[in-house]
C-alpha cells in the first residue's frame, strides 16, 4: 500500500486542511471563513525549498533556530539589587520532555559567574580524614567508578514570591528556578572513602571557588548516600553558569547546597552554621522563629502549558502538559483539574520516571471555549500529596520565602488568555 492510499494519511490530510481553514477563519472573520483565501504557506514555494542552505561548519557549535530566539532565560529586574547576585528563570512554558537544555538552565549566583581555568582548579578534601587529598581535574576524570544520573535542581526560593498571593504572570517566573539535567562524575562517597572519613566526621562543608566562596554544611549520611561530584552535564562539560569545571550534586535537596565551582570539602563533627544556612535558606515562621535546616524539596508540580506565556489559541483538541518532581523519590501520580478542584483526572506520564528527577505529564482534552481554573497536584511514591497554598500558609504563615510547593492555579479565559490567580 502506498502512503497516498493509506487511510491514515488521507484522514490526516483532511484534518490538516480543516485546521488550516479554521485558522484562516479565526484570523479574517466569520464572513470570509466560508470562502477562505488560499493559504500562502501551501501555495507559495519558500526560499528554503529553492536555494542551497549553509553547508557544514556554518555553525561549529550549534544554536537554536532564529525563529526560537524568544525562548530564553529571563530575569525580573526589580527582584534583586544587582545582576551578579541574582537569578534568571528557565522558560518552562516552552519546553517539553524532562531534560532542560543546558543553555536554558536557570542561573543563580551570589557573586556572578566564576571563570575558572580547569588546569588551575583543585579540589581539596581535609579535616577529620585519615589522608587529606588534593585532586586536579585530570585526577578526578581518571578515578574509577564514574556514574551518570539525571536529577532536578530546585532553588529553595522557587515560587518564593507567591507566598502572599499570585504575583508573577508566567510559569517561567513562578516556577522557573528549576532545571533537570544529566550529571556525569563520581559518587562523592568514592572520594571520601579514598580520604578515609574518621568516625567523628559527621558533617561536610562544601565551598565554592567564586568570590562568594559559598559554603554549606551537609550531613555525612547524605554525602555518602547519593551525592555526586560532577564535571559534566547533558553529555558535555558543565556550563560556566552551572559551576564549570566542578559542582556538587545533592539529589532532591535545595539548590543552594549544590555548591558550584567546588574547590574544598572539609569533614567536621558539627554543622558550621554558615550564612547560607542561618540568615538565609531557613524558613521564617509566623511567630518570628525560623526552622533549622529544611533540606528536602517536597513534591511539587506545575502546568507549563497552557500558562500565561503559553495561552490557548484554538478551541477543540488541546493538550494540557506540565512537570512534577519530588525530593523524596519517584513520582507516583499527577492529577489535573480544569474546574478549580471540583473534579480531578489522573494525567498520563510519558518519558522516564526516575527518582529525584522531573517527570512530564499530559492530559489531552477538548476545549469548548469555557473559562477554566487549571491546577495540577503531585503525589510521590511516599504517598505525600502536594498541598494547596492555603494549607501551607496555615502552618508556615506568610513570612516565608523558601520551600513554597503549593498548588498553582491558572485562569484560562474564554479567549485563551491565561493568568496567574489564586482561588480561596
Ligand atoms: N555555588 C556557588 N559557589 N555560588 C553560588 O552563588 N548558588 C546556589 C547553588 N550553588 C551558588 C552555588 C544556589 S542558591 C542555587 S539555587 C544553585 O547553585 C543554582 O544552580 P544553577 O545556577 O546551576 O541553576
Ligand atoms: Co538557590
Amino acid at each position: 500500500m502506498t502512503d497516498n492510499s493509506s487511510p491514515t494519511a488521507a484522514s490526516r490530510r483532511s484534518f490538516l486542511r480543516t485546521a488550516a481553514f479554521a485558522g484562516a477563519g479565526l484570523a479574517t472573520g466569520a464572513a470570509q471563513a466560508q470562502t477562505p483565501k488560499p493559504d500562502p504557506a501551501i501555495t507559495e514555494v519558500p526560499d528554503w525549498t529553492r536555494y542551497l542552505g549553509p553547508g557544514v561548519q556554518n555553525a561549529p557549535y550549534g544554536s537554536p533556530s532564529k525563529f526560537e530566539k524568544h525562548i530564553i532565560r529571563q530575569d525580573v529586574e526589580w527582584l534583586t539589587a544587582s545582576r551578579e547576585s541574582s537569578v534568571n528563570f528557565t522558560p518552562l512554558h516552552a519546553l517539553d520532555g524532562v531534560i532542560t537544555p543546558s543553555g536554558l538552565c536557570f542561573e543563580r549566583h551570589h557573586s556572578g559567574v566564576a571563570e575558572v581555568d580547569p588546569a588551575k582548579h583543585r579540589l581539596m578534601i581535609h579535616g577529620l580524614v585519615d589522608k587529606p587529598l588534593v585532586f586536579t581535574m585530570e585526577d578526578l576524570k581518571r578515578f574509577p567508578g564514574r556514574i551518570n544520573h539525571a536529577y532536578f535542581l530546585e532553588c529553595a526560593a522557587n515560587s518564593g514570591m507567591e507566598w502572599r498571593g499570585a504575583q508573577l504572570n508566567g510559569c517561567q517566573f513562578t516556577h522557573g528556578m528549576i532545571h533537570n539535567v544529566w550529571y556525569h562524575g563520581l559518587p562523592l562517597k568514592t572520594l571520601l572513602d579514598e580520604a578515609g572519613v574518621k568516625p567523628k566526621g559527621k558533617w561536610l562543608l562544601a565551598e565554592g571557588a567564586d568570590s562568594a566562596a559559598m559554603t554549606r554544611s551537609i550531613p555525612m549520611e547524605k554525602a555518602l548516600k547519593d551525592c555526586m561530584v560532577a564535571w559534566g552535564m547533558n553529555g558535555e562539560a558543565l556550563r560556566p553558569e552551572q559551576g564549570y569545571p566542578l559542582r556538587l550534586v545533592v539529589p532532591g535537596w535545595e539548590g543552594n547546597m549544590w555548591v558550584k565551582w567546588l574547590r574544598r570539602l572539609e569533614v567536621g563533627d558539627e554543622p558550621w552554621e554558615q550564612r547560607e544556612e542561618t540568615s538565609k535558606y531557613t524558613d521564617l515562621l509566623a511567630d518570628g522563629r525560623a526552622r533549622r535546616f529544611t533540606w528536602i524539596m517536597d513534591a511539587k508540580s506545575v502546568v507549563t502549558s497552557p500558562s500565561p506565556q503559553a495561552p490557548l489559541v484554538q478551541k477543540g483538541p488541546n493538550v494540557i502538559t506540565g512537570i512534577a518532581w519530588s525530593g523524596r523519590g519517584r513520582m507516583q501520580r499527577i492529577d489535573v483539574t480544569i474546574d478549580g478542584g471540583k473534579n480531578w483526572t489522573t494525567a498520563r506520564l510519558d518519558g522516564p520516571n526516575m527518582p529525584l528527577s522531573m517527570v512530564r505529564f499530559y492530559l489531552d482534552f477538548d476545549w469548548d471555549g469555557r473559562e477554566m481554573l487549571i491546577q495540577s497536584r503531585a503525589m510521590d511514591e511516599t504517598g505525600y500529596v502536594q498541598p494547596t497554598k492555603e494549607e501551607l500558609r496555615k502552618v508556615r504563615g506568610v513570612n516565608s520565602i523558601y520551600h513554597n510547593n503549593g498548588i498553582q492555579t491558572w485562569l484560562v479565559r474564554s479567549n485563551g488568555e491565561t493568568e496567574n490567580v489564586e482561588i480561596s
